[in-house]
């Protein structure tokens, strides 16, 4: 039933510097024809590369401090989970974020799984040193399409973030260690409202020309439905190939599933996601948690597309945090699974 297509590299987007981690890359590019009807069929990939931002974005926000072998057991189970990418935790300042203060304590305590990823948030040139004192192999740069929210978030204006990511790109490729980059707020800003297309595909281009292996279109505050997404991607698909696109989907409206359908529809096969939909970022009010990666692995299960990830295993590990954290998962499929 499925024609296989391959899709071009990346061609006249190349970017010299990259250091590109292998996980999942060929096999991402592959598109599949889905039939919907008999006159009708999508092409979807035939395998998505899901990156685990639980024991990041989803404690970050925590109130209560979660003790550091509550984090480690996490992610541990989430490697055993299968998910191929785990962010591990955040080399920023423990005044700004509390709950990431034990980043080194995690570091060393996690259980290193071969071939799985463990990248961490590295705002600036001194946490990536830290980060590459604790261990870490991979870091994320996290910029904005807002000037706002970059100033609220990482206390500089957007230009002067990608100067600080600079110096963090230059170190990282002395070290031979890959950067994936972050955009916030592309479908919406807490505090500027709309954001342009236009806006978000020059802050990924920068990123990306730069030596990011991977830009991560971030609705922090889960404002976007697919339409936006798609006028979205329409613009940052001219400046970044789609390959190296992922999308990153707060759920606060519910449009997170619909979203990164879309996305998968427009050629994107890299999804952030957290367990038991934990999480949200300190530094946009009222945003609540990414789509549950329960939710997300249930949908492309459904649609035949491979992850790599065992359902049951990542259910106990939802079921895990939120008995820790004394709290109900937002995980849809949790719940009807009924293993909380
Ligand atoms: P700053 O205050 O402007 O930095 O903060 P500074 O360079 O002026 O230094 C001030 C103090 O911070 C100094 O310490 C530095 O040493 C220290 P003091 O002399 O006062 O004792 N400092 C650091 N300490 C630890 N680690 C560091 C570091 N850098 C400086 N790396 C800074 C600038 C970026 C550090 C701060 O604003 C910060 O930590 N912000 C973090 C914000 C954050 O983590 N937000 C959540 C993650 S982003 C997110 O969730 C969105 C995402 O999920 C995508 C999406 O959803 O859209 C990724
Ligand atoms: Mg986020």
């Amino acid at each position: 039933m499925a024609a296989l297509m391959m899709r071009l590299g990346p061609g006249s987007f190349g970017s010299a510097r990259v250091h590109r981690p292998a996980l999942f890359s060929a096999a991402a590019a592959i598109l599949r024809s889905v039939s919907v009807s008999a006159t009708q069929s999508i092409s979807l990939p035939e395998m998505v590369k899901i990156v685990e931002v639980g024991p990041r974005d989803g404690l970050q926000n925590e109130k209560t401090v979660v003790p550091t072998e509550v984090k480690i057991c996490l992610i541990d189970m989430l490697s055993e989970a299968g998910l191929p990418v785990i962010e591990a935790t955040s080399f920023v300042s423990p005044k700004w974020v509390p709950q990431m203060a034990d980043q080194e304590e995690v570091m060393r305590g996690l259980h290193k799984k071969p071939g799985v990823n463990y990248p961490v948030l590295t705002p600036n040139l001194k946490g990536f040193q830290a980060a590459m004192k604790a261990g870490a192999k991979e870091v994320a740069i996290f910029g904005a399409a807002s000037e706002l929210f970059s100033k609220k978030n990482i206390n500089c204006s957007v230009d002067e973030s990608l100067v600080r990511f600079e110096e963090v790109m230059r170190a990282a490729n002395q070290e031979g260690v890959p950067v994936r980059g972050y955009v916030s707020c592309v479908l919406g800003c807490p505090y500027e409202g709309t954001v342009s297309p236009n806006k978000v595909a020059e802050v990924a281009k920068r990123l990306y020309s730069m030596g990011c292996y991977e830009i991560s279109l971030g609705d922090t505050i889960g404002v976007g439905t697919p339409g936006g997404m798609t006028e979205m991607l329409n613009a940052v698909k001219k400046e970044v190939p789609v390959e190296a696109l992922a999308v990153h989907c707060h759920d606060t409206y519910g449009q997170a599933l619909a979203n990164i359908l879309v996305a998968l529809q427009n050629g994107v096969s890299v999804v952030d996601s957290s367990v038991a939909g934990l999480g949200g970022c300190p530094y946009a009010q009222g945003a609540s948690g990414n789509v549950a990666t329960e939710d997300v692995v249930y949908m492309l299960h459904g649609l035949g597309i491979h992850t790599g990830v065992d359902l049951p295993k990542l259910l106990d590990a939802g079921s895990y945090i939120c008995h820790s954290l004394n709290r109900k998962t937002n995980s849809k499929v949790a719940q009807a699974s009924s293993k909380l």
